[in-house]
């Protein structure tokens, strides 16, 4: 039987309910704590998301980084390992499984995703070579830039960070304003281009394999290093499989082995690809890994752990290698899709078409009262704790860094992600989460924005503090009371 017949179960009823194929033999026991302690519970915590404690969070919708359930075959990986600082046999597994996934010649491992974008960034980023052109940023991958002193240029379509849409690869380059970036700037100032599997902060859209190799080719007959950001690959190689026709029947290794064909460096987050905790880069490009090389034992550790645990790196062989398996990589998507269907069915604004890694609503048409420089995703996000107890992720100005100036970089959207780990949440849950923000948007108007409190000087959402500006969250909750009689 081919491997790749049908991509989802349908149901007869026509009924659109995502179908896990996996079934739970392990589970941990959640909370969900009254809404007056959420609102204790956020005001201790500066309204800021990562700064809550597990134990006060329902559904845990912040990332899928490093939160992938794992599979019971990834678990059994781990009771084995080679325990060594050089020369582990464990590492010599990775290093196999990871060179015959995307068939480049050499890996080198590093403890996450931003230690590779650290090596890269060491490596070409200088005062000669400042610019780097991608399809969109990451907040780390630029952070990294520029502590180079590098510019970030974005190549994505205008069309693309429209919130709502049919386009089905959001994530691909636009050709015109990339040849633009090299003429304007110059070949030879550009120290990479990159492209970003699963485009993160524009939703975890797609982009497409003709994509790719539209830019690649473009990128060899101009001389310039294509990266590819292949973080969030599994989501990406789903929608390549099933919304690029000449997919449909491919085998993912082989489209994973094209796409890794058409790039000169290859680097991932292990949180994320693999669904354990670790990294690397790839390539077959002998002069740049030379250089990158180099960084590995200053920066991560030495060659054959690279800042990881071998119990990780055993994980993360398996779930590689999981990755070609489309009931495995269905399940975010598919999820996605529910929650997001869902919510529409509330009336709640969320980003389309669906993508990978997880919903993402609209902050921006959700609360239009509140100004960007009020962070309108951040003060729903927060409003959303309060209402349900489940945690997402800002993804809107809060997470920019400001202007030289002092002034604040609006972000071209506002986004409230509510990441959707593999494996991790039931149908119900994802019901529930949709049914209290669905009650949110009821009410929408009573939301109000946030000021800073503390606010750090890089990555400022990770650990910066807020405050609400005014008394809405406490009036928000004492309706909810009212409302919802368990208080929970
Ligand atoms: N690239 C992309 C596209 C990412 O999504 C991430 C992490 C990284 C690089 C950095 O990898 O966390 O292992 O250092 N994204 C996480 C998220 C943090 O929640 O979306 P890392």
């Amino acid at each position: 039987m081919s491997e790749n017949i049908y991509t989802r179960v349908e149901f007869f009823s026509g009924e659109n309910v995502p179908l896990e194929m996996h079934k739970a033999r392990m589970v941990q026991r959640i909370n969900l704590i009254p809404a007056e302690d959420r609102l204790e519970v956020l005001t201790r915590t500066g309204n800021n998301t990562f700064l809550l404690p597990n134990r006060d969070v329902f559904l845990d919708m912040l990332t899928d980084s490093g939160v992938n359930a794992m599979s019971e075959a990834q678990y059994a990986a781990m009771l084995m390992a080679d325990d060594s600082y050089a020369g582990s046999e464990t590492f010599y597994r990775l290093e196999n499984v990871i060179k015959k996934f995307f068939g480049t010649e050499y890996y080198l491992p590093a403890h996450q995703g931003r230690a590779c974008e650290n090596i890269l960034a060491g490596v070409f980023v200088d005062s000669k070579t400042p610019n780097v052109i991608t399809n969109y940023h990451f907040t780390t991958t630029k952070a990294h830039i520029m502590l180079r002193g590098g510019t970030v240029h974005e190549a994505l379509s205008d069309a693309a960070t429209a919130v709502q849409s049919d386009l089905p690869f959001k994530g691909d380059y636009d050709m015109a304003k990339f040849d633009d970036f090299v003429k304007k700037l110059g070949r030879e100032t550009v120290a990479f281009v990159r492209i970003e599997a699963g485009t993160n902060l524009i939703g975890g859209q797609p982009v497409s394999l003709a994509s790719m190799r539209e830019v690649s080719a473009y990128c060899r007959k101009n001389g310039l290093l294509l990266v590819f950001d292949a973080s969030l690959l599994a989501d990406n190689l789903y929608f390549i499989k099933v919304r690029e026709k000449e997919c449909h029947d491919r085998p993912l290794a082989d489209i994973v082995k094209e796409i890794a064909s058409l790039m000169d460096v290859i680097y991932f987050s292990g949180r994320k690809l693999g669904c354990a905790r670790g990294g690397g880069i790839c390539t077959s490009n002998r002069e740049a890994y030379l250089k990158m090389r180099d960084l590995v034992p200053l920066y991560e550790g030495f060659l054959t752990y690279g800042g990881m645990s071998v119990r990780e790196m055993e994980a993360m062989a398996v779930g590689i290698t999981e990755t070609l398996d489309i009931h495995t990589i269905s399940q975010t998507p598919l999820f996605v899709e529910a929650l997001g269907l869902e919510l529409q069915s509330k009336g709640v604004p969320v980003v389309t078409p669906f993508g990978g890694l997880g919903c993402h609503v609209d902050a921006m048409s959700f609360v239009p009262q509140v100004p960007q420089e009020q962070y309108p995703a951040a003060a729903l996000c927060s409003a959303i704790y309060l209402v349900s107890g489940c945690r997402g992720m800002e993804r809107g100005t809060l997470s920019e860094s400001r202007n030289p100036d002092g002034s604040e970089h609006l972000s071209n959207m506002e986004l409230v992600r509510l990441a959707v780990p593999k494996r991790v949440f039931t149908h119900s849950q994802i019901k529930f989460a949709a049914d209290r923000i669905g009650w949110l948007h009821k009410h929408r108007e009573m939301i109000g924005g946030l000021t800073f409190e503390e606010e750090p000087a890089t990555l400022r959402f990770f650990l910066g503090r807020l405050k609400p500006i005014g008394d809405w969250q406490r009036k928000l909750v004492d309706l909810y009371k009212k409302e919802m009689p368990s208080g929970l």
